[in-house]
């Protein structure tokens, strides 16, 4: 793997997570109970507008019980048991970091899910499936870390089957240096942000349609300056995931936002019926 890469994985290297998931879940109930999608929501669901934003993007990208999905860059698994709860489809995530993966089994296995999810380790650039396997890609917030957006929006299509669809949530590049360190990098040095208009060019360029295109700017300001006047949710939150400063490196995303250095893409896209 490259350098990046590697440094990238380094960001989301939660050594021990799955242990301290354990622990940290036993004030929900014991290891037996099984949980909620929704109970896990504050610690699980790894982007800007938490749930919410995982329940628009299902609703624009039609998901139904037949949709066969893929999550690219499933972190720990939340909006993969979200939607496998929902709509009763089935999910495969993957994700670069081991220990998400690990963790990710683990609360899969707490909400009874097993059967319809499942992860993998393995990096977006190189999918371990064959051509034309799913009807749906997931990618939420996870673009910005990946420089080669050319290899990435090509393999999400190869992955894909003629009209299947793919939707994306994530931040992109307005005017100016975002302030770090950020949710998904601590430097720039991880950090890929494009602009929304180069991202159409290269996703459209990969062999893809254009069918929804949002702005979501202006919701996770919204979401910010309320999660700034109420505080991080209760413990566990996604703190207990990324540690203990995540509650300021977030609040800077959302002072990048308010900066318009930044901005939030919604976007869902049909692959071309030719493989390219
Ligand atoms: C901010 S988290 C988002 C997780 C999940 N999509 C969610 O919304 O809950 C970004 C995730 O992307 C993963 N990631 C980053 N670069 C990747 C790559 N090249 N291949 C696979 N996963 C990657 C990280 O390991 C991390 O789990």
């Amino acid at each position: 793997m490259s350098d990046v890469l590697d440094e990238v994985r380094d960001h989301y290297r939660a050594t021990g997570l799955t242990e301290q998931l354990k622990a940290a879940l036993a004030v929900i109930g014991p290891e037996s109970q099984r949980l909620t999608p929704q109970q896990l929501a504050p610690l699980d669901q790894f982007h800007t507008r938490g749930l919410a934003a995982t329940i628009e993007l299902a609703k624009l990208a039609e998901i139904d019980a037949g949709s066969l999905i893929l999550d690219v860059g499933s972190g720990i698994g939340g909006p993969a048991r979200f939607l496998a709860a929902t709509y009763g489809c089935q999910v495969t995530g993957v994700d670069l970091s081991e220990p998400f993966v690990d963790a990710a089994r683990y609360l899969t296995d707490r909400t009874g899910l097993s059967r319809q999810v499942s992860f993998q380790t393995a990096s977006a650039l190189e999918l371990p499936f064959g051509q034309g396997r799913f009807t749906v890609v997931l990618l939420q917030h996870v673009a910005m870390n990946i420089s080669d957006r050319v290899q990435l929006y090509r393999e999400i299509r190869r992955v894909l089957k003629p009209r299947g669809r793919f939707a994306t949530f994530d931040v992109v590049a307005n005017s100016g240096e975002p302030h770090y360190p950020l949710p998904w990098a601590r430097t720039r040095a991880t950090s890929f942000v494009l602009s929304a208009t180069a991202t159409r060019k290269a996703i459209e360029t990969a062999g893809f349609r254009t069918l929804a295109w949002q702005d979501d700017t202006e919701a996770a300001k919204v979401w910010f300056a309320q999660l700034r006047a109420s505080g991080p949710p209760p413990a566990p939150n996604l703190g207990t995931v990324m540690g203990p400063d995540f509650a300021q490196v977030a609040a800077n995303l959302g002072r990048s936002l308010l900066d318009g250095r930044v901005g939030i893409l919604t976007a869902v896209f049909e692959a071309a019926q030719i493989h390219t």
